[in-house]
């Protein structure tokens, strides 16, 4: 089993329009809003956030400097050496006299006071500045030799000066300076020097520029407008750290929690494992800095009202890859990591972790309530695990719900098995995965219709169409991939009782450093948008409601019928009924909806519709929003409501209900 193999693309096929069928009477939708079929979990519709892509290291962590440590294999790596003008001099690595996360630090040797000479950071795929802006850049240095020495930080455009600030007074113990630039031009692709003025030489290291702009102006906090992005989507829960980085290549490259909280020196930088996964887009340049660590993420669900969902090691190391198993036996130091989370997430103040996070500014408990044991782990391997984590768990914090994985496949031998098996654990939420073609999702819109309601609850963690007729960067981020998943959503939603939350994957790429496609968010280095794929989630997850009622035609679930994928919801806080329905076919078609139940006299709707003929065609940095949804008004006259839905489109329907 190789899924992380290149994609081959057989020969491009054009696209087939859907089943199509002559549109002469309208179909007839019955809303029952007498009855509730299920409850829709408040967490519903969420976020699967993984450092893949650059999303945190090079996006959303708003650090600028890459290596901004010298800790990757090689320390050099992102930096260079400025010396003209007839400056002389040499840089070289040291190791701090105290052993510990972060070794080693920079020696600026300078032989002379002509000329530039420093060093050039080039950033995440380069680095961006905004006119008018104030960057702080902060370092740690010593003296080791010479006096009067000064470092000036400069912005370039080639050769412009578009920005500068120094800061001297160096002594021979280190300390922290500061240094603020304000940049006179927005230009992505700015020449980032960083140089030591006067003779001698000084020791630097923790070299770290942020822009004052980040998400509610915290310092070394995250890019604005890419939390903003997420803000906007009302998530119910944000899962993290992933993903296959949970795991690891091997054990000792897992995701460890423990060890990205707390100050930045002692969070250990870590090759990413995405840095090498994909022989067609290795990153070698690709680390973690965990400048985004258990704390930042916590805080984050807190800030975008998400419900924490974090995912952890079973002690299996990612089985594509070295499968590393820790012996059952000595699987404490695991276990403990889960128990030691919760503790962290809500324990009081006067516990040993609930002190460490009241220490990094949050007396107040996260309070979480999942935590999820294994990524796409699979076998008797994983289930023996997953029962020493289970008993802890239950143990110790019975009010936690634990998530389960069915492993990297939405059917076949590993999945039965392992779905057979967490029934007989009585599971409580199992995660699912499918990265599939279009037409899959479209197929399986009725996936959960026959799932037994008496079994474990359903996570659907990680889903995406893959386009088989575009392969290549944001454009496979296209309208066959988002209006399917919309067809399949409306299955999701209609079966709320099983499936209780819900979250496409992977969420953020950056278009210059992405391993993996398709993705929700695109950004560079100073802009972003959402996806197709963005706006249908969206439409979804601000349109929740807080139970299912049944929209049939002819007494059925509309689930491809016709070209046509219905469900609807009622909102119990503002009174209003919600319906989704999608249109597959290029054809425009008519639906009429009769509403039965507590709905009187004639009033207004509004709808939110999102259409496309192209079904290639697709948002970008540069037309952000080709394929978003546009608001409308429609009637309903008495109980009747009739629309004509374009053809390609995904409609959203709210009604206020009588009370
Ligand atoms: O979303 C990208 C990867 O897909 C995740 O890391 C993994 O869980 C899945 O295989």
């Amino acid at each position: 089993m190789n899924k992380f193999k290149p994609l081959m693309l057989g020969m491009a096929m054009s696209l087939l329009p859907f089943v199509t069928q002559a549109q002469n009477e309208p179909t007839v939708l019955e809303v029952n809003l007498n009855e509730k079929t299920a409850d829709i979990s408040p967490d519903m519709w969420g976020l699967f956030f993984e450092d893949i892509n650059f999303a945190a290291d090079g996006g959303l962590y708003a650090e600028m400097i890459k290596n901004y440590s010298f800790e990757f294999e090689n320390p050099m790596m992102g930096w260079r050496r400025v010396e003209d003008q007839g400056a002389k001099g040499y840089v070289f690595n040291r190791n701090h006299d105290a052993e510990g996360a972060n070794d080693k630090y920079l020696r600026m040797q300078r032989l002379n006071s002509e000329g530039n000479f420093g060093m050039h950071n080039e950033g995440f795929r380069g680095m961006a500045v905004k006119e008018g802006l104030q960057y702080t850049l902060t370092f740690i240095a010593k003296v080791a030799k010479g006096e009067n020495l000064k470092v000036t930080a400069k912005f370039l455009d080639k050769e412009e000066l578009i920005g500068k600030g120094s800061v001297s007074g160096f002594t021979d113990e280190w300390a922290e300076y500061e240094i603020v630039v304000t940049a006179d031009k927005t230009l992505d692709g700015v020449n980032f020097q960083f140089l030591l003025e006067g003779e001698g030489e000084l020791d630097v290291d923790m070299i770290s520029m942020f822009p004052e702009d980040t998400w509610k102006g915290r310092k070394r906090g995250l890019r604005k407008d890419l939390v903003q992005l997420l803000a906007d989507m009302n998530p119910g829960f944000l899962r993290f750290p992933g993903g296959c980085i949970v795991e690891g290549f091997d054990l000792e490259n897992r995701y460890q929690w423990k060890k990205t909280i707390g100050e930045m020196e002692d969070r250990e930088v870590m090759k990413n494992r995405w840095n090498i996964e994909f022989a067609h887009r290795t990153t070698p340049d690709y680390y973690q800095s965990f400048g985004i660590g258990f704390f930042e993420y916590f805080q984050l669900s807190e800030d975008i009202g998400a419900e924490p969902l974090p995912i952890l090691s079973c002690g299996l190391a990612c089985q594509f890859n070295t499968g590393e198993q820790v012996p059952i036996g000595a699987l404490d130091q695991y276990v403990n990591d889960a128990l030691d989370l919760i503790e962290f997430a809500n324990g009081p103040v006067d516990s040993k972790w609930g002190a460490k996070r009241a220490e990094m500014g949050h007396p107040e408990p996260f309070d979480l309530k999942y935590i999820g044991v294994g990524n796409e782990n699979w076998g008797p391997q994983y289930i023996e695990r997953a029962k020493v984590f289970e008993k802890a768990i239950q143990a110790a914090y019975p009010e936690i719900t634990i998530v389960s994985t069915s492993g990297p496949f939405p059917d076949g031998r590993e999945f039965e098995y392992l779905w057979g098996e967490l029934k007989k654990m009585d599971a409580e939420l199992v995660d699912e995965h499918y990265y599939r073609p279009p037409s899959w999702f479209r197929e399986n819109a009725r996936r959960y219709d026959d799932y037994d309601r008496n079994g474990p609850k359903v996570f659907a963690g990680e889903y995406a169409a893959h386009s088989t007729t575009v392969s290549e960067d944001f454009k496979r981020n296209n309208w066959e991939a988002a209006l399917s998943e919309a067809a399949f959503m409306t299955g999701l939603e209609r079966n709320a009782d099983i499936v209780r939350l819900a979250s496409y994957a992977p969420l953020f790429a950056h278009v210059d450093g992405w391993q993996w496609n398709p993705d929700m968010i695109w950004f560079d280095n100073l802009r972003s948008y959402g996806t197709t794929n963005y706006h249908v989630q969206k439409l979804f997850s601000t349109n929740p409601g807080t139970a299912v009622v049944s929209i049939t035609a002819d007494g059925k679930s509309l689930a491809g019928e016709g070209s046509l994928y219905a469900s609807a919801t009622i909102d119990e806080s503002t009174n209003e009924l919600i319906f989704k329905v999608v249109n597959t076919s290029p054809e425009a078609k008519k639906i009429t909806i009769e509403l039965d139940g507590k709905y009187k006299g004639n009033g207004e709707g509004s709808l939110l519709e999102m259409a496309n003929d192209d079904l290639e065609a697709y948002n970008s940095l540069d037309n952000p929003m080709a394929v978003s949804p546009k608001t409308k008004a429609f009637e309903v006259t008495k109980k009747t409501i009739e629309l004509e839905l374009k053809g390609q489109s995904v409609n959203v329907g709210k009604v206020k209900l009588d009370k």
